[in-house]
């Protein structure tokens, strides 16, 4: 589909309206689009990113309806193959274009896309591309998600396409931001598990993008943000160290005594007026796990012991805390256990990048006696005290 952004300024992409995972381990529930942009300058033109190569057809269709005979440039602002994947077959299409990276990008687009070297130019961070009244200039902002990531920037549109930075998994026919609070759920989500291993970074990033006038950020996922505060203000918040008093407990139960622990624990935080949000293990969407994961100042993992270790769905779980590498300040485990186990040491070996506050875990033998109760107790107290001093 081919949409007209502004004169000479057209979005070329596509949308994947039932892709259900990326990468075989991220949920997509509201599917999602490949964005790619084509920019028409006096002299020269140039496509920014192109779109996953199951789409290659459709791609190289919107390009013919905008009338596209030759192309000079193709802007890689980012190697992972949902964007560059279809580089080779424009390429063959467009024999004389330039594909034009950062310098990591380019021996990642050669190893993954066996593209020749003389057909990629790096570009340096800074330098600048004039089209003939439209100049690009490239921006590096790296680890978004990916070590050689850059933006590019439409200095006299003000436009910043900085491919998966800000970007959302969601398949829409909305070219521009319509619902702001489904933009946000899905921007947020897609922050949650691609982007917050790289907070510090980002935040980097963030401080570097203020230097640029931005009046749109047009993504390469999702629809474009013509009005940019709303997704600025939101990484802004997103990459703070300020944390939300709220307690997330992943958990789960095999015969009902952790179950009931947890329960204990959830109403007694809600009559401490403390929010609290439970994800039953054996059916969760981690993405809504990952998206709690983003602010919340506490989680209490909930498992029962398995030969002598955690369940293997609170090891899922663990190890996705570990490597998203939440600001997550406080943290502790509910459990239960039969004869014996070392259920919460192995958990706790499994989050060593979570820089927390350890809460004594309450681990009860069966179902839980009164003292693991009263336990509960002294966990929530604690937790209450922590989260009023936030
Ligand atoms: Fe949308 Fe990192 O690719």
């Amino acid at each position: 589909m081919l949409r007209k952004i502004k004169d000479d300024i057209y979005s070329v992409g596509v949308i994947d309206w039932h892709r259900k995972l990326f990468d075989e381990l991220i949920p997509l529930p509201d599917g999602t689009s490949y964005n790619s942009y084509f920019i028409q300058g006096q002299e020269k033109n140039a496509i920014i990113d192109t779109v996953e190569p199951d789409f290659d057809q459709e791609f190289l269709d919107n390009l013919e309806q905008a009338g596209v005979e030759k192309v000079d440039y193709i802007i890689s602002n980012h190697a992972e193959q949902d964007h560059s994947g279809t580089i080779p077959v424009l390429l063959e299409k467009y024999p004389e274009a330039e594909v034009l990276c950062s310098a990591k990008a380019k021996s990642m687009l050669l190893d993954l896309l066996e593209l020749k070297e003389d057909q990629i130019r790096v570009v340096e961070d800074g330098e600048t591309l004039d089209l003939g009244g439209k100049t690009l200039e490239f921006i590096d902002t790296p680890w978004v998600h990916w070590p050689e990531t850059m933006s590019t920037y439409l200095q006299e549109e003000n436009i910043l396409f900085p491919c998966d930075f800000f970007g959302s998994h969601l398949a829409t026919s909305d070219l521009y931001v319509e619902d702001e609070a489904e933009v946000f759920k899905a921007a947020k989500r897609y922050y949650a598990e691609i982007m917050m291993p790289f907070r510090k970074i980002i935040k980097k990033n963030l401080a570097k993008l203020e230097d640029y006038e931005i009046d749109m950020i047009a993504p390469s996922h999702g629809p474009i943000y013509d009005n940019p505060e709303m997704i600025l203000d939101a990484y802004h918040d997103w990459v703070s160290d300020e944390v939300k008093p709220q307690v997330i407990v992943p958990y789960v139960s095999m015969h009902g005594s952790t179950d009931d622990l947890v329960n204990y624990f959830i109403d007694s935080l809600i009559d401490e007026g403390i929010k609290v949000k439970p994800f039953n293990l054996t059916d969760v969407d981690l993405g809504d796990l990952a998206i709690s994961l983003v602010d919340a100042s506490t989680v209490v993992f909930g498992s029962p012991t398995v030969l002598t270790g955690p369940h293997p769905a609170a090891v899922y779980a663990a190890y996705l805390a570990n490597v998203l590498k939440p600001k997550t300040r406080y943290a502790s485990i509910i459990g239960s256990y039969g004869w014996a186990g070392r259920m919460t040491d192995k958990l706790l070996d499994l989050m060593p990048n979570l820089k927390v506050e350890l809460y004594d875990p309450v681990v009860a033998k069966g179902h839980g006696a009164d003292e693991d109760y009263q336990e509960i107790d002294r966990l929530v107290a604690e937790i209450k005290t922590d989260l009023e001093n936030l």
